[in-house]
């Protein structure tokens, strides 16, 4: 089955979460040059960059182009005033970002719960941003209970938005057991397939079936040059929430490879 079958045709996305790499401006810098020349010639394939939010202006402000969007890996629950350290949804804005990463399981192991990534999603709307909201299980076991938490995960955050707002959100499913592993160790297609599914199945009972068959799913855990193309080949996701691997220019440039080649064929 073509992927035009499974959900509406739309344009395939990678993101990159730097985290907290590279240390100085000048890595950032050269990081992102080598990105800048694999995109331009990109037709199918939206790439998304998450650097550290100290470097987000000064890349933005280098860039004159249009092929590469701009995200943080964070945001504030507040939209201004007295909260030390924090960085509003605005403030975000205009550093030049139009995405941002809400609920990372990184963040949420730091004491993030489900209604803090609510309230994060629906600040980062409020902000003019596109959340991008992890959702993933800590572990897979067999009896699939692992599928009623990633259930209960999206109905926390999903329940009651408007149609308008979630057509501007992205859900990233990144099982915590497969990240920052290799990608012997990530999620099969088979069981990325049989995920993706649920997912959309979850969103049709909160939403749609229209909005759930368009509504983009993104994978992340391990994806690396080696399995970026199993992973993409119908098992109904839309691209790519990339970690370490988008450290290294060569892997990520295979990986977007891989997807952009697919996008051509479906
Ligand atoms: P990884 O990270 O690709 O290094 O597994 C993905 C993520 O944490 O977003």
């Amino acid at each position: 089955m073509s992927r035009s079958q499974t959900q509406e045709t739309q344009d395939f996305i990678i993101a990159a979460n730097w985290k907290t790499n590279p240390t100085t401006l000048k890595e950032a810098r050269a990081l992102f040059e080598s990105t800048k020349q694999k995109v331009r010639t990109l037709r199918n394939t939206d790439v998304i960059l998450a650097p550290p939010l100290v470097f987000l202006s000064a890349i933005t402000s280098d860039y004159g182009g249009k092929k590469i969007q701009f995200a943080a890996q964070d945001l504030s629950i507040h939209k201004g005033g007295s909260h030390t350290g924090d960085v509003s949804g605005e403030e975000i804005k205009s550093a030049g970002a139009e995405y941002v990463i809400v609920g990372h399981s990184e963040r949420r192991e730091a004491g993030e719960t489900d209604e803090v990534v609510k309230e994060k999603t629906m600040r980062a709307l409020d902000a003019g941003l596109r959340p991008i909201v992890c959702i993933g299980e800590h572990t897979r076991d067999a009896d699939g209970s692992y599928l009623s938490y990633i259930r209960e995960q999206i109905k926390a955050i999903f329940w009651g938005m408007s149609k308008d707002w979630l057509s501007k959100t992205l859900i990233a499913y990144e099982p915590i057991w497969a990240i920052g592993k290799t990608a012997e160790e990530s999620v099969t297609p088979h069981a990325l397939h049989e995920t993706a599914i649920y997912i959309r199945k979850t969103l049709v009972d909160l939403f749609d079936k229209r909005h759930a068959l368009a509504y983009p799913i993104l994978y992340g855990g391990s994806v690396e040059p080696t399995n970026a193309e199993e992973l993409v080949d119908n098992t109904g996701i839309n691209g790519f929430l990339v970690g370490h691997a988008s450290l290294e220019p060569e892997s990520f440039e295979k990986i977007i490879s891989s997807v952009e080649a697919y996008a051509k064929r479906t």
